[in-house]
């Protein structure tokens, strides 16, 4: 009898036989495209707390949906229908915490790997840099270069969070020779940054109102220009919405109940 887990149509050859115009032949299994893609996911190293948000999860027709956020999935469903787009182009999403940001970045990866098998890899910026520095650490036998060559080798790279590191001279310097290298490899990067360009910024006092430019630098910045499209996220923290019970709102489906 076969285990439960050998699939019934190839025996896990990854072929099944099949007849075409009266010849018998074969042809590759279904389960072979799913193995593919589940390995594909599990490389994309995509946060436990984000594993579940894609497309179809993300809403836009609450009562506090702005146009902002509407486009903004428009924006990343186009960009995984044209991808790849010559010359490669990203997109760098801007906005408040809990606007969603994080999640259309998952949402990009999961249709790009589900519908074109394309490898991605997912990566917070804060993280990487944490793990860069460790590896300085002669405990950690995991070389600098072994952490950071799958980052520059991504097909496609999301890189969470820009920006939210302390703007450390080391720091800036390996933001820098990331984005740099992707840049130079002509590769598609998607970031996030809760940090607007100057002019949308308000408060003047350091730390707070500081600008995308205050963080990372105007050289990098620059370089964000050429490799990506910036989506202005404005809208309302998600977290906030459905963690006040006064609201009473429920996220069912798009026809989503609100009672104010
Ligand atoms: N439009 C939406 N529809 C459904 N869920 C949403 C939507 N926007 C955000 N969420 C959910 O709200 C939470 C916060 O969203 P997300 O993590 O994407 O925010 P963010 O913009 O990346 O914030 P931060 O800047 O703090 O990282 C997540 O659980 C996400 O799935
Ligand atoms: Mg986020
Ligand atoms: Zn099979």
């Amino acid at each position: 009898m076969l285990a439960p887990e050998t699939c019934p149509q190839c025996g896990d050859t990854g072929w099944r036989p099949a007849d075409r115009e009266g010849v018998s032949g074969v042809t590759p299994c279904e389960c072979a495209k799913r193995l593919r893609m589940d390995r594909l996911l599990e490389a994309a190293r995509i946060p436990e707390r984000h594993r579940m948000c894609d497309f179809e999860s993300f809403h836009v027709n609450l009562p506090f949906s702005t146009k902002h956020i509407r486009d903004a999935k428009l924006i990343a469903e186009k960009f995984v229908d044209e991808y790849p787009t010559s010359p490669p182009m990203g997109l760098l999403f801007v906005g408040k915490p809990g606007v969603g940001k994080t999640h259309l970045a998952v949402s990009i990866i999961k249709s790009l790997i589900r519908d074109k098998a394309v490898p991605c890899l997912f990566r917070a910026f804060p993280e990487l840099l944490k793990e860069i520095q460790m590896s300085f650490n002669r405990v950690s036998n995991t070389s600098e270069m072994a952490l950071l060559s799958p980052v520059l080798d991504a097909e496609v790279l999301v890189l969470d969070e820009l920006g939210a590191q302390k703007p450390t001279a080391w720091a800036l310097d390996t933001v820098g020779n990331v984005i740099g290298s992707r840049y130079n490899a002509n590769k598609t990067t998607i970031l996030t940054t809760n940090y607007p360009d100057r002019a949308e910024t308000t408060a003047p006092v350091k730390g707070v109102g500081d600008s995308l430019i205050d963080r990372i630098g105007d050289r990098i910045r620059s370089r964000l220009y050429e490799m990506c499209k910036t989506v202005p996220m404005k809208g309302d923290d998600f977290r906030w919405r459905i963690s006040n019970k006064d609201d009473a709102f429920s996220v069912q489906d798009e026809n989503t109940r609100y009672h104010a």
